[in-house]
This record gives C-alpha cells, sequence and structure tokens, in this order.
C-alpha cells in the first residue's frame, strides 16, 4: 500500500498532510515515509526467512544519510560503488563488514580505504581489478575478500539503459572467463575468493532471466567446487522492479522462488543488492505549480521542480504519477508537466490529466529512487530538501542548498 494517500481531499504522507510539509521546508522538497522504507526491508526479510542471506542495499539508490541510518538500524548490509559511498556508509553508521563493493572502475585510493575499513567483500569486474586489489592488499598486508561478478549473458528485459548483464554491457567478468581468473585468483596469497555475484539490470518485472542467472552462477559454483574451491556466498544483485504506473510487479516472495528453489541445497549464504525495491515507491518529490500556460497545442503546468531535482524522465522517458496534493472539484485539463530548466527534454509527465491552478502542490510519485540521488545543479538550482515522515513527525533530513554555496568552491582568476 502506497503510504501516499488523501484524507479527505488532502494528500498525506503517513499522518503528516503535505501542504504542512511545503509550508514548513518548501518546494521542490523530497519526502519520505520511513513506515513504508521499514515495511519494504522487512518483506525482504519473510521473503528469504530460513534462508541464510543478507541484504545489502544498494547506497545509489537514494544516500541520504538518515535513509542508510534507518537501513542499517535494520540490520541491512550496503552496495557500494564508490569510496564516497563507503564514507556515506560509516558516516551513517552502516556496518562495514557487511558491505560489498561493486562498480567497474574502483579506482586504488577506493581499493585500500575499503580494505581499510575491513569490507565484507569486493565484487571484482575485470582481471586487471584483480591485479590492483591483489597490489593494495599485498601492501597494506591485509587479504583482500573477493568474488567475482560474473556478466551471465542474459536479456533482463528492461530499458537498454539500465541493462547490465548482456555480453555487450561493459560490465563484469564473461562467464566463459571466469573459472580462469577464480583458479587464478585462489592460487594468490593476498586474496581471500569468498563468492560470486552477478547483477543483471534494474527494474526487472520477470523474474526469469534473474532465475537464468542463478541458474548459470550454481553452474559455476559447481565447477568451482570441483577444483575445491569453495565460496562462502551467491550474490544476485540488485534490480527488482517496482510498480509505476499499472506495471504487474510480482511479489518479491513470487520474485525469489525460483531463486531459492533453484538454490534450495547450496551451503552458501545468499546475497541481494536491491535499491529501488527498498525505497523507490516510499518517496514522492512535492513541487508547486509555478504557472499554467496554454499553448496553442497544449496546455503547460510549469512546476518550480525540473530535470535537474528528477532525471528519470527526461533520461529513460520514465512514468511517474503525478497528482495533485489537494482534490479540487474544477474542469481537469491534460498538460505537460515541465520544469524550469532550459531544455525541451526538461519534462516530468506528459499528457496529464490534473484538475488544478497556479499555486497548487502536486506530488510527483514512486520517486525515491534515482530521485535526490541523480539530482544536480544544473541552471545553477539549489538541491531540494529532503523530509523523511515518520507517523506525524517531519524530520529535515536535507536541507535545501542556497545559491552561494553552489559557486562556493569556484575561484574568480585573479
Ligand atoms: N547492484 C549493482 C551492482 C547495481 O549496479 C545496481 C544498480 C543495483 C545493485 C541496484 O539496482 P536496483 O535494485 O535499484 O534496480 N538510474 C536508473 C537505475 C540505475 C541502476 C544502476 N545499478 C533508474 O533511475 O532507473
Amino acid at each position: 500500500m502506497s503510504p501516499f494517500h488523501y484524507d479527505g481531499d488532502t494528500l498525506c504522507c503517513e499522518a503528516v498532510a503535505l501542504p504542512d510539509v511545503a509550508r514548513r521546508f518548501g518546494t521542490p522538497c523530497y519526502v519520505y515515509s520511513q513506515a513504508a522504507l521499514t515495511d519494504a526491508f522487512s518483506e525482504f526479510r519473510q521473503a528469504l526467512a530460513g534462508r541464510d542471506a543478507l541484504v545489502c542495499y544498494a547506497a545509489k539508490a537514494n544516500s541520504n544519510l538518515a535513509i542508510l541510518q534507518l537501513f542499517a538500524g535494520l540490520g541491512s548490509g550496503f552496495d557500494i560503488v564508490s569510496g564516497g559511498e563507503l564514507s556515506r556508509v560509516i558516516a551513517a553508521g552502516g556496518d562495514t563488514s557487511r558491505v560489498v563493493f561493486s562498480g567497474v572502475g574502483k579506482s586504488e585510493t577506493e581499493i585500500r580505504r575499503a580494505l581499510d575499513a575491513g569490507i565484507l567483500c569486493f565484487n571484482i569486474e575485470s582481471s586487471r581489478e584483480l591485479d590492483r586489489i591483489e597490489v593494495a592488499a599485498r601492501e597494506l598486508g591485509r587479504r583482500a575478500p573477493i568474488a567475482l561478478r560474473v556478466n551471465p549473458d542474459v536479456d533482463p528485459k528492461t530499458h537498454p539503459y539500465i541493462s547490465t548483464g548482456l555480453r555487450t554491457n561493459k560490465f563484469g567478468v564473461p562467464f566463459d572467463e571466469a573459472l580462469a581468473l577464480y583458479r587464478r585468483a585462489a592460487r594468490c596469497a593476498p586474496l581471500r575468493v569468498i563468492g560470486v555475484g552477478c547483477h543483471i539490470g534494474s527494474q526487472l518485472l520477470d523474474p526469469q532471466p534473474l532465475a537464468q542467472a542463478a541458474a548459470r552462477l550454481l553452474e559455476l559454483v559447481g565447477l568451482l567446487e570441483r577444483e575445491g574451491i569453495r565460496l562462502e556466498h551467491i550474490d544476485l544483485g540488485g534490480g527488482i522492479g517496482i510498480r509505476y504506473r499499472d506495471e504487474s510487479a510480482p511479489t518479491l516472495a513470487e520474485f525469489v522462488a525460483p531463486i531459492l528453489h533453484l538454490l534450495r541445497d547450496r551451503p552458501e549464504r545468499l546475497l541481494f543488492e536491491p535499491g529501488r525495491r527498498l525505497v523507490g515507491n516510499a518517496g514522492a518529490l512535492l513541487t508547486r505549480i509555478e504557472y499554467l500556460k496554454h499553448g496553442v497545442e497544449r496546455s503547460f503546468a510549469i512546476v518550480d521542480a525540473a530535470m535537474n531535482d528528477l532525471m528519470r524522465p527526461a533520461l529513460y522517458d520514465a512514468w511517474h504519477g503525478i497528482v495533485p496534493v489537494a482534490l479540487r472539484d474544477i474542469p481537469a485539463r491534460i498538460y505537460e508537466v515541465v520544469g524550469p530548466v532550459c531544455e525541451s527534454g526538461d519534462f516530468l509527465g506528459s499528457g496529464r490529466s490534473l484538475a488544478v491552478s497556479e499555486g497548487e502542490l502536486l506530488a510527483i510519485l514512486s520517486a525515491g529512487a534515482y530521485g535526490m540521488a541523480m539530482s544536480s545543479n544544473y541552471n545553477t538550482r539549489p538541491r531540494a530538501a529532503e523530509v523523511l515522515i515518520d507517523g506525524g513527525t517531519m524530520h529535515l533530513i536535507r536541507r535545501r542548498e542556497n545559491i552561494e554555496e553552489l559557486y562556493a568552491a569556484e575561484f574568480l582568476v585573479r
């Protein structure tokens, strides 16, 4: 159930009316429901009950410290892809022994920091990265825990920009090269081979491709076992989709059932790296209509949020529900919902029927994942505030930026 619901004619998040959030913190503003975040995490717990498993929240989906803190408190691990995300996890009180480090371009500095922090595992994406980690571990006198992120070459059937498990993608070690690389890693004293993983793409709605990928990993685990290389975990990555519009997203239990069945006799711990599924539907972007502009062919609702605040529509043509915060008994019109940024791609929704007037608030739904995290300062726009709602309480978890700090790191030439 969505945490965003109407109480009478006013849209609320949990027990807080969204106009109160706008009054107190201004717009645009991201609003998240703590109950929805907690429920999404519990859903994983329940779906994986009875199985040794660890959920590593993919911090990239929404890396606000308070969100990381919340998941850390629920016992989550983290999937990180940069030294910056590692710092955030540490600052939020996350347990570094539950951190997996993914990504194709880990720098030497990032590798050293992660070794120092005692992370659970490096998800290695190439043989050159393996070399680099080996050297760093040797120099630091540590053993680096590693897993290969294997590219299983399955089609995740999602948007091409967020497909990662095809052989044409930059991600992972090709399946056919994995065995040789494992042999090499197993002979390397500074490396401790502990796992295998994959991540085939994002916003997956069909469980089959991930089950196929799991089957390929299982094949590899069997080959490794025959060579005496025993793993501690199998990491299925993230990617589990959510409902944005009218997609029929499987329940989590349905999604993981084929994987759990396939791996039922394996003693290895299962890891998952969900991002969107944990935060996507727990958040909305609250924005105010600045102008209604009636053009010759189209009408525009020009709002104070823009592509810099929520990039998904411009970048992936993604669809987000857009609803009025106050239900009003006036005629609806079809609008292009656009921001103030000087680009025609700056739209948040197209062809939306809305019964609204200037000055009113809209909520852009399902914006908890890859919303604030991908925002920018394009057009020198301060980034939005973020508010976490817990029952009737509003917690400001990120204040709105001010203009001066946007150029505080720049210098005039003297
Ligand atoms: N693990 C790895 C290695 C990843 O690369 C990702 C996402 C995840 C886990 C989490 O995937 P999720 O469960 O959130 O689907 N900006 C795009 C999504 C990019 C996903 C990148 N990798 C969007 O807004 O749809």
